[in-house]
């Protein structure tokens, strides 16, 4: 309604949603404007998706097509990022494209850090980000790189993937100019069905309008309103566009400081700033230096670009900087302008202020700082850059003139209370003090007490938060003592989709978990304009029972099974009336008693029976041999898929004997055709699933699009037309559940060296209100790569109230193996020797049996440990880390390296098969099809080499149009690593075919050419279209009698990874990462690597930053980028090396290759035990040296908490049970 995404995507498709809230950058447009006030045009990046549609007025938007297409002519931009592999799915690629075009635009040379501060807005879930910045690095001109990405010059070398001197040049002067006409501004107002947008061009008009409308929204970026009218259902009828007014626009340098317009975007706020820094004398900007400091850490730029300045005053965020330095606010009426101080007085609640509805705030005044006087900022965030704070604060000190004895201190903090607040009794007994050691500790013992909150505060995170009060204050201190110092004594060092005749189709779902429901009324919902109808179990024509266990419905028949079940649709003309007409819905229901967590799960023992064990060995001896045994336990959160498009299907009835086709975002057509049939009622034979491409899928889109596809598919069915839908992304989060969180708990027996010799472990996952593939997702990898002589282990999947759990890129097998790597530290730990060592002891030999007494052949992870031991130069980098952290006591660093054993086949042994179709057409060019689907994982690349390959003829000759369950039939998922070495043998296998008949035609002809042999066979009548297939022979395991081969082959892998923890903050930086990868003879080098770093920085996500935050009543918080972290371009390795194993060939799979895509994920588990060898060195200086226990994600907050010390004491825990907490752990 209110945003520009839905103007584009009428035939402009290559902007793309990827999430609505600014958060992902998919959306990315470059906006031009005249700036009457500088008297220029300025281009900057914009995202679409908050972009009122109104401020466009006067305004020209450039999209990726407007830069360049394949038709004509790619822009350097589009070219370079393709070329250099930095595209995968290619949902993110036109909103990295657009800010970097926009980026050339401003500045056609830029540096590598412009590059990579451009990109501070747009999320990548495929590429991991390297390649990217690998190929727009051949924009910059040299110099001091921040992010320095460097490759070894082994194996391979990404420079040589890609040759950038073939890549066309940049010329800033072929780009479209600024349409003249744009260049003129007069007031404006447009009314729609709801909301009226006044655009005024003066003070005057401005001021009378707030006077007329005082609840009227005064709206610049809609960076928070946009996000309210989206995600929080508010309207505002009447909105006011300050943004042309000049008061509000200048920027004024006074005698005090400098005064911002309160329209000024946060990035001109940013250019004077920076001036100012770079001109005026040091102790004068101490206040603009810290601004600076935090503007960087705010938002993208994209969001920065159309922000006001004043946010911080109205409550957004900043203000804990603004109130530590009282800046002059002006506020203004029409009955005139006055000036008031930002005190402990101006935040009258959450999010209000003394300023009054009838006032526009005109603007703010940021102050010099004075000589004596100091100001630090600080801001702690899940993810460093564009992420919303957890505490901030602002803390600035004045002392008596030549002393160090206080004047002045204030201290403000943001995430303590729902307003800012003022640390003022602190403040206080501070004043008058000299700045020493027993000031600190004071000032300490006095936050602890005033930054106090309660155990249920909103937001979780209590001890963290009350800490980082408390190192935040240390930091200033030292801060301060420094430039004291330096003062006193000189220098010191310190340290979419095509616009389709169609209906929209909006799903409701029951925001209160686990009820009976009663009814539902659809009655208010008919008043919205546009509406069609409200779809419900009742008007399934065939099976309302779905899901691969039969254990799910398509509606929800009056129970409601968790969070996020669907009960009904409403279908709509525009997605925005079908949104609005589900809102209207009424549903009636009576709230159960849920069951949430694997703790709660296993109380009540609701499992999803079987229960799965492998034993092996005798383990009561095993223990009773060991010198040593530990016991243990560890938890590790579910990861949301994330895939950067969210899921999607357009059903088309064909109105003949139950036809339908679906255009669907899946990995999985065979169960999407299978289910649709079932819930309409009709043979699979009239159903036919296509599939072009899919804008990511990770597993995520293996079952659970299906959830979707059938509702969808029913709500065509019942009005005869079309409809389409693509979930918003709060809603594909809620609704379509992820990887599964683990409980491991764990007895392990080993000897004084550290080997092994029994191990007992039960794995608990939480796989939510269904089946779905949760017995997959079993105790194959419990071992990781270590020879147990006795095991006995079983594996629990917990039944709950959370939206069903499903596959995610290495299907459980990352949470065992992470368990493997827990207990292995642990032991290491006790015997007191070096984890390497311990590690290597327990490496698998040739031939050993596993613990499914599979026997390894072509072992090469040996191999791959030793030359990443070599390459990585371990031992060397380990003694300057311990030299490091003895030098310092509030950095640490760690590091660790980790192998991976990774099995692949399906474990369901018929799932193993595929099928593919050769077309060759008459003249030569070739039609290849094949059962899998591609997602960004190169899949149909490799198909085609391998077409090539195995025909002899030009990769340009063949072409891959989609997938689809009309040419190739009863495919298995596009899953478990497999899909290149199963599709390409049957594309081989078809091939071969096809050069069978040609055979007798080549020898009559061997000097013709391809297209004069396949002219011959049409002209002799010899069919040129061959099915191919292909099953894995001899795999298939009994879990009852441990015997069977579950797995065709094994992927192998190693790395080491070096961090740095902030011991006061919880922040870590990836320093370096080195990764050495079997995959057999590569098929394509370029895609695995790129799948290989994509997967680790995926590894990343799991194990350091994502966390998924539930109610105590299963109700997910975190649903957006907002909220959800995922690893943005600032947190790959600074340095950051892969090679590829040479010389082993696989014998097992096609041209001797191996399967790439999920193995190298679990390898990013050695950042996290760097980050535990990190803490243990920290601790250490604590006095505390025994293993302690750190589950995963490694967020700030557990880091922090790990790293016990004077300041985690003064703010210990509640005793649990005896508060209700924000949060719990699922
Ligand atoms: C992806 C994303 C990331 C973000 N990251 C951060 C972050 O890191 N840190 C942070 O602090 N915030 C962050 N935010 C919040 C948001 O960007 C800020 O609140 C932003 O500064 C708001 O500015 P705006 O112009 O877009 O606000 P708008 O949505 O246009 O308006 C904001 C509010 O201010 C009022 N208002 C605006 N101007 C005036 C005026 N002159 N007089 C009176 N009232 C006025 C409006 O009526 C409205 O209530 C983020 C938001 C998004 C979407
Ligand atoms: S769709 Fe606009 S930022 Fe994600
Ligand atoms: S290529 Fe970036 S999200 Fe897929």
């Amino acid at each position: 309604m209110f945003s520009l995404i839905p103007v584009l995507s009428v035939g402009l498709c290559g902007t793309k949603l990827g999430c609505g809230e600014g958060g992902c950058g998919a959306c990315t447009v470059m906006i031009s404007k005249y700036d009457p006030f500088q008297k220029k045009i300025l281009h900057h990046t914009a995202n679409a998706c908050l972009f009122p549609i109104c401020a466009l007025h006067h305004v020209a938007v450039t999209t990726v097509e407007g830069i360049g297409n394949t038709k004509s002519r790619l822009h350097p931009a589009q070219e370079r990022i393709a070329k250099s592999h930095g595209s995968q799915c290619g949902f993110c690629t036109p909103g990295i494209v657009m800010s970097m075009y926009t980026l050339l635009r401003n500045k056609p040379k830029p540096k590598m850090e412009d590059i990579e501060d451009a990109f501070q807005g747009n999320l990548c879930r495929c590429t991991g980000y390297r390649p990217i910045l690998e190929g727009y690095r051949t924009f910059a001109v040299v110099s001091g790189f921040r992010q320095c990405l460097k490759h070894s010059g082994r194996t391979m070398m990404p420079s040589s993937l890609f040759d950038s001197s073939k890549f066309q040049p940049l010329d800033p002067t072929q780009e479209p100019i600024f349409p003249p006409e744009l260049m003129e501004q007069k007031q404006v107002c447009f009314k729609g069905e709801r909301v009226m947008w006044i655009q005024p061009t003066t003070l005057q008009e401005l001021v009378a309008l707030k006077s007329q409308y005082p609840n009227a929204k005064l709206v610049v970026g809609n960076t928070e309103v946009g996000i309210e009218m989206r995600l929080k259902n508010m309207l505002y009828p009447v909105i006011l566009a300050p943004a042309w007014i000049p008061e509000m626009n200048a920027v004024q340098h006074t005698e005090t400081g400098v005064t911002f317009g309160a329209a000024c975007t946060l990035s001109s706020v940013e250019e004077v700033l920076r001036k100012a820094v770079a001109e005026l004398p040091s102790y004068k900007t101490e206040i603009f230096q810290a601004a600076l400091e935090q503007l960087r850490w705010f938002a993208g730029p994209q969001i920065r670009n159309v922000a006001v300045s004043d946010s911080g005053v109205l409550g957004t965020g900043t203000e804990s900087l603004m109130l530590a330095h009282s800046p002059l606010i002006s506020p203004c009426s029409t009955e005139g302008k006055r000036t008031v101080t930002m005190d402990e007085k101006f935040f009258t609640g959450y999010r209000k202020t003394i300023v009054k509805p009838e006032e526009v705030l005109l603007s703010v005044e940021i102050p010099y700082s004075k000589e004596g006087e100091y100001f630090s900022a600080f801001k702690q965030a899940y993810r460093r850059e564009d992420d919303i704070a957890i505490v901030t604060c602002g803390m600035r000190v004045l002392f008596q003139h030549g002393t160090s004895r206080v004047q002045e201190v204030k201290l403000s903090y943001g995430g303590m209370a729902p307003t800012t607040i003022l640390a003022l009794k602190t403040c206080q007994e501070l004043t008058g003090r000299d700045w020493n050691e027993k000031l600190l500790q004071d000032a300490c013992r006095l936050l602890a007490g005033e930054m106090d909150l309660s155990p249920s505060a909103p937001g979780g995170m209590v001890e963290f938060r009350r800490t980082l009060t408390l190192s935040f204050f240390f930091k200033f201190y030292l801060t301060v003592l420094q430039k004291l110092s330096k003062h006193q004594n000189g220098p010191v060092s310190v340290a979419r989709e095509g616009s389709w005749g169609k209906s929209e189709l909006y799903i409701i779902t029951l925001l209160l978990l686990l009820s009976f429901y009663s009814s539902v009324d659809a009655s208010e919902a008919q008043s919205v304009p546009g509406f069609v109808c409200f779809v419900s179990a009742k008007d399934v024509p065939g099976s309302n029972i779905t899901g691969i266990a039969n254990d799910e419905t398509v509606f929800a028949e009056d129970v409601v099974t968790c969070v996020g079940h669907i009960i009904g649709a409403v279908i709509a003309d525009t997605q925005e009336h079908s949104r609005r007409a589900a809102k209207a819905v009424k549903i009636k229901y009576e709230e159960l008693k849920p069951i949430v967590t694997i703790q709660e799960a296993i109380e009540k023992q609701s499992f999803i029976k079987p229960i799965k064990r492998i034993k092996k060995g005798d383990v009561k001896k095993g223990f009773e041999e060991s010198d040593h045994v530990l016991e243990g336990e560890m938890y590790i959160g579910g990861q949301e898929h994330f895939y950067l498009e969210t899921h999607c299907t357009l059903a088309v009835p064909k109105g003949e004997d139950g036809e339908m086709e679906l255009f669907v975002s899946t990995q999985n057509l065979m169960k999407t055709q299978e289910f649709t049939a079932r819930a309409l009622g009709v043979p699979s034979n009239r159903i036919v699933v296509r599939v072009k491409r899919m804008g990511g899928g990770f597993g995520g889109k293996e079952t659970r699009n299906t959830i979707l596809t059938t509702v969808v598919a029913v709500a065509a069915f019942k009005i005869g037309r079309p409809v389409r839908c693509m979930l918003d992304r709060d809603e594909d989060m809620l609704i379509s559940g992820g990887r599964h969180p683990f409980l491991g708990r764990y007895k392990v027996g080993f000897m004084k060296n550290g080997k092994v010799k029994s191990l007992e472990v039960s794995y608990y996952s939480n796989g939510g209100n269904s089946a779905d593939l949760s017995h997959g997702v079993t105790l194959l990898h419990l071992d990781n790569s270590y020879n147990i002589p006795n095991v006995s282990s079983m594996g629990f999947v917990c039944k709950t109230n959370l939206s069903s759990n499903t596959a995610f890129r290495g299907f459980g097998g990352p949470q065992g193996m992470m368990i493997a790597e827990c207990w292995m530290s642990d032991l290491a730990r006790k015997c007191g020797l070096p984890p390497e060592e311990v590690r290597k002891i327990n490496l698998y030999h040739e031939g050993d049996l596993t613990h499914f007494n599979q026997k390894l052949e072509g072992f090469t992870l040996r191999r791959c440990w030793d030359e990443c031991l070599s390459s990585s130069n371990y031992h060397a980098r380990k003694k300057l880390i311990e030299e490091f952290n003895k030098q310092n006591r509030w950095k640490k660093r760690g590091m660790c390296i980790i192998p991976t054993k990774f099995g692949i086949s399906f474990t369901v042994p018929f799932l193993n098969q595929a099928g593919a179709l050769v077309h060759v057409y008459t003249d030569g060019s070739v039609l290849l099809t094949h059962g899998g689907t591609e997602m960004g994982q190169g899949l149909h690349t490799k198909m085609i080499q391998v077409a090539s390959r195995s025909l002899g003829i030009p990769t340009s000759k063949i072409y891959i149009s989609e997938t689809s369950t009309n040419t190739v039939p009863n495919t298995s998922p596009t899953a478990a690593s497999v899909s290149a070495d199963i599709n390409g043998m049957a594309v081989h296998n078809a091939c071969q075919t096809i050069l069978k008949r040609l055979e007798p035609i080549k020898q009559s002809n061997p000097k013709g050419s391809w297209e004069d042999w396949i002219k011959t066979a049409y002209e002799n009548c010899i069919s040129l279209s061959a099915t191919g297939f292909y099953r894995i022979p001899d795999v298939g395991y009994n879990f009852e009698t441990n015997e069977g081969k579950p797995f065709h082959y094994f992927s192998y892998g190693v790395a080491c990874s070096e961090v740095e923890i902030d011991c006061l903050t919880g922040d870590h930086k990836n320093v370096r990462t080195d990764v050495v990868m079997d995959v057999g003879t590569s098929l394509n080098p370029a895609i695995d690597i790129g799948q290989i770093e994509g997967a680790f920085v995926q590894g990343i996500g799991l194990f350091t930053m994502e966390e998924l935050r539930y109610s105590p009543e299963g109700n997910l918080y975190t649903r957006g980028p907002g909220m959800y972290k995922i690893p943005a371009f600032g947190d790959i390795p600074t340095e950051f090396y892969v090679s590829l194993l040479r010389d082993c060939p696989n014998s097992k799979a096609i041209y001797s290759s191996k399967a790439v895509g999920e193995p190298p994920l679990f390898l990013s588990a050695s950042v996290f035990y760097a980050i535990k060898d990190a803490i243990y060195s920290a601790r250490e200086d604590s006095g505390v040296t025994e293993p302690f226990r750190l589950d995963s994600p490694a967020t700030p907050e557990r880091i922090r908490n790990a790293c016990v010390d004077t300041f985690t004491k003064m703010c210990p825990s509640a005793e649990p049970g005896t508060f209700k907490p924000w949060s719990v752990r699922v």
